[in-house]
């Protein structure tokens, strides 16, 4: 397959990490790189192997060799940046979150619409890749936990290392959306929109957010203006209830656990699997016995090929013709839940995510 030329926009944390990834030979080639810090764009140039360094990310999109975007600059930007990719003629693959508000992925549709033929994902698609989100996938779409009825996602993660700096945009709701509801939210809700597949259809949300505090006075988390922790019910069309539940930086153990409930099996697995973690665990009554627990040996995830997931499949998605694993559409309701989220927050009451 003929490598997809990408032009990369932005050259910080996370574009420089992937451009280390990228496999000479591969599916992907950057061949320019802009970023309004021109060292940044020159080291990353270097590491992809000689791409052209601009200043100006408009240079880059109006670059007739670029095919397709990676856009990875702070959040406020992605809107701008990605209609702007759009009316330039090239496909998108957005870092995560994809935007700040469900209207702005609707403002990006509304110009797609006017390029059918490009394709615009999110790299909150990146635990697509895991084999054991991929399994799980297959067997509630095979019908094999029956009617699924109930998901409960819980995610803990611990205390930031003393020293950890952030740069400004992260410890600002205007420029971030919010604190770890949209570091970690959207790979949270594209990861459980995957597996549930048709029945992902969020409609209320009943919410709470709390930000960051010290821990003592050495173990200061590094942003104390956003949200470091949110718990939600989702209820969604089909009746199928998820509570969500992601904290971080407290004063207890991580926790990482996730349950599918069907009336015939239940799936607990983890969202990063690791360790002795990775696999299914597969619960059913079957007649008289006692609930039998099967446990599903899975395939070690490659933390490569999942860090460079979103990226690889918009490139397999534009050479195949097809949609990639996370489509605007998927985006509309993963947005749709993070506004009614902070509005039931800040109201304390039930959100009705619009039509
Ligand atoms: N840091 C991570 O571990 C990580 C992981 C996954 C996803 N992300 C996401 O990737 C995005 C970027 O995060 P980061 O940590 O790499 O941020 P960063 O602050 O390290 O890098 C952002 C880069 O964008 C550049 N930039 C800003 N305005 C620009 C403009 N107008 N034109 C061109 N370049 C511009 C900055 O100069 C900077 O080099 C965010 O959406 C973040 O949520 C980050």
């Amino acid at each position: 397959m003929e490598p997809v030329r990408y032009g990369v926009i932005g050259a910080g944390v996370i574009a420089s990490l992937t451009a280390s990834k990228l496999k000479p030979g591969g599916a992907v080639k950057v061949v320019a790189v802009a970023d309004v810090n021109e060292a940044a764009a020159q080291k990353l140039a270097d590491t992809a192997g000689g791409a052209r360094v601009l200043t100006d990310y408009h240079q880059l999109l109006a670059d007739p060799e670029i095919e397709a975007v990676y856009i990875a600059t702070p959040p406020f930007l992605h809107k701008p940046m990605t209609i702007d990719a759009l009316r330039a003629g090239k496909h998108v693959c957005c870092e995560k979150p994809f935007v700040l508000t469900r209207q702005e992925v609707l403002d990006i549709m509304a110009v797609n619409r006017e390029h059918p033929h490009l394709r615009v994902t999110c790299c909150s698609s990146r635990y697509h890749n895991t084999a054991t989100a991929r399994k799980a996938r297959a067997m509630i779409a095979g019908g094999e936990l029956g009617e699924v009825y109930r998901v409960h996602f819980e995610q803990v993660t611990g205390g930031y290392a003393i020293g950890t700096k952030f740069p400004a945009w992260r410890n600002d709701p205007a420029k971030n959306g919010g604190g770890i509801s949209f570091d970690w939210g959207p790979y949270d809700l594209d990861w459980l929109s995957f597996i549930l597949g048709d029945l992902f259809q969020p409609r209320v949300v009943f919410g709470t957010t709390g930000n960051y505090f010290p821990l003592s006075a050495e173990r200061v988390p590094p942003c104390l203006d956003v949200d470091g922790r949110l718990a939600a019910e989702i209820i969604c069309d089909n009746g199928l209830t998820i509570h969500w539940e992601r904290r971080a930086a407290e004063h207890g153990p991580a926790r990482h656990n996730v349950e599918f409930r069907g009336r015939q099996a239940g799936l607990d697995l983890c969202f990063l699997p690791m360790g002795a973690k990775q696999q299914l665990h597969h619960y059913a009554y079957r007649g008289a016995e006692d609930l039998k627990e099967t446990i599903l040996p899975d395939a070690a995830p490659v933390w490569d090929d999942t860090l460079m997931h979103s990226i690889h499949d918009l490139a397999a998605a534009i050479r195949e013709n097809r949609a990639p694993s996370n489509t605007l559409e998927h985006n509309v309701k993963i947005q749709g839940v993070f506004d009614a989220l902070l509005a039931s927050a800040r109201t304390q009451q039930a959100v009705r995510i619009p039509e």
